[in-house]
């Protein structure tokens, strides 16, 4: 089975062909295409969104006939779409931006009506826990255990708008345990970044930095630390970063102030994160757990998690995806369409949600 996969929710125009075969647990990449906008982006510090929608619409099509190895639209006639042997076409439908969205929609709705290939809506936070189902070269070299995640298990999705625990005993089978009650994580990374004059997005460059600096040099706030819930709060902490500069003044961007106050965010961050996660755990017994999203690609808390769980929980094995695969991109919305039950809607049908729980 191959399936086409489109994702713009964000700012990432994406496109991938996803194959699953009855011989392997995994699903294979045949190809992928990421196209960022970020460096668009970085004179505002933040996605803006009606730009991002403008470059979707610019880049869509030509990242799509690049994932199929198609030549682009010519001259009104649409590319030989069945020698790429695509079964299913597949769509993230939220959340994020509606018009970033309605690009992806409605290019989907678009090919559904002209090669009649059923059309699968999938949610952007299931591709995220999917990611650990997809096959790879790094993920062979990298994880003790060759094998795809197995239920019941556990799932830490850190994105730029999302910071959630999720139990799971089955295939698109969603218990939400918690998630941030304010800011999600990678947007803490991202409002910090602008603090210290870094650029966007901000949790790789927040994340460079604090290799320079000091991790004890400040002591900042573990959001709901005293709270046995498995939610999560960050603005607490982006305050507390906030009063630091201003007492400092003038910070410069990559001196030893900043540096120090990137680290000991860093660490605010991801004790957070290993705290809440040690809650769900109780609460949830697991042999399996999954690391999901765009933070997931940092590697301070990549290590942390797994000399956390090493200790904590050594019978518990841990999923992470290559970094490539964190933040966002088409392959984990095939991945996410793959394992559901296939049930296609008609392109007239096709919605697109700004917030979108995943919900069983
Ligand atoms: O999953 P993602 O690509 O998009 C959303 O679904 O939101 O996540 C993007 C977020 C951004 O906030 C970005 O700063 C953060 O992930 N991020 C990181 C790293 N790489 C991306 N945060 C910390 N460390 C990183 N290495
Ligand atoms: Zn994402």
């Amino acid at each position: 089975m191959r399936i086409l996969a489109i994702e713009t929710s964000c700012d990432e125009t994406a496109a991938a062909v996803m194959e699953v075969t009855a011989d392997s647990p995994w699903v294979k990449t045949v190809a992928s295409v990421v196209a960022s906008q970020a460096q668009l982006h970085e004179k505002y510090g933040g996605v803006y969104p009606e730009v991002a929608s403008r470059e979707h619409i610019r880049k869509i099509l030509p990242v799509l006939a690049e994932a199929l190895g198609l030549p682009v639209y010519e001259r009104g006639r649409l590319p030989d779409f069945s020698a790429a042997g695509i079964d299913y076409l597949a769509v993230t439908v939220g959340p994020g931006l509606i018009g970033s969205l309605l690009v992806g929609t409605q290019t989907v709705a678009a090919l559904g009506y002209a090669t009649g290939l059923p059309i699968l809506p999938v949610n952007h936070l299931a591709g995220h826990i999917y990611a650990s189902w997809i096959d790879s070269a790094e993920l062979k070299h990298t994880q003790q255990a060759h094998r795809p995640p197995e239920f019941p298990l556990m799932s830490l999705v850190v994105s730029g708008g999302h910071t959630m625990l999720i139990y799971m005993k089955a295939h698109h089978h969603f218990e939400l345990l918690g998630q941030t009650r304010d800011d999600a994580a990678g947007e803490a990374f991202d409002k910090v970044a602008k603090l210290l004059g870094l650029g966007y997005p901000g949790g790789p460059l927040v994340s460079q930095l604090a290799l320079k600096g000091n991790r004890q040099a400040y002591k900042f706030p573990i959001g709901l630390e005293h709270e046995a819930t498995c939610d999560f709060s960050f603005s607490g902490l982006k305050t507390a970063v906030l009063r630091e500069v201003q007492k400092a003044g003038e910070v410069a961007p990559h001196g030893v102030a900043a540096a120090n106050i990137a680290a000991s965010f860093e660490k605010a961050v991801v004790e957070a994160l290993l705290l809440k996660t040690s809650h769900a755990l109780q609460r949830r017994p697991v042999r399996h757990f999954i690391l999901g999203g765009g933070v997931a690609a940092n590697t301070y808390l990549r290590e942390r998690l797994a000399t956390f769980l090493a200790h904590k929980s050594p019978a518990v094995i841990l999923h992470v995806p290559p970094s490539g695969l964190c933040t966002d991109n088409a392959e984990v919305i095939g991945a996410a369409a793959a394992f559901s039950d296939l049930t296609p809607v008609a392109p007239s049908e096709l919605k697109t949600y700004a917030r979108y729980p995943l919900v069983s």
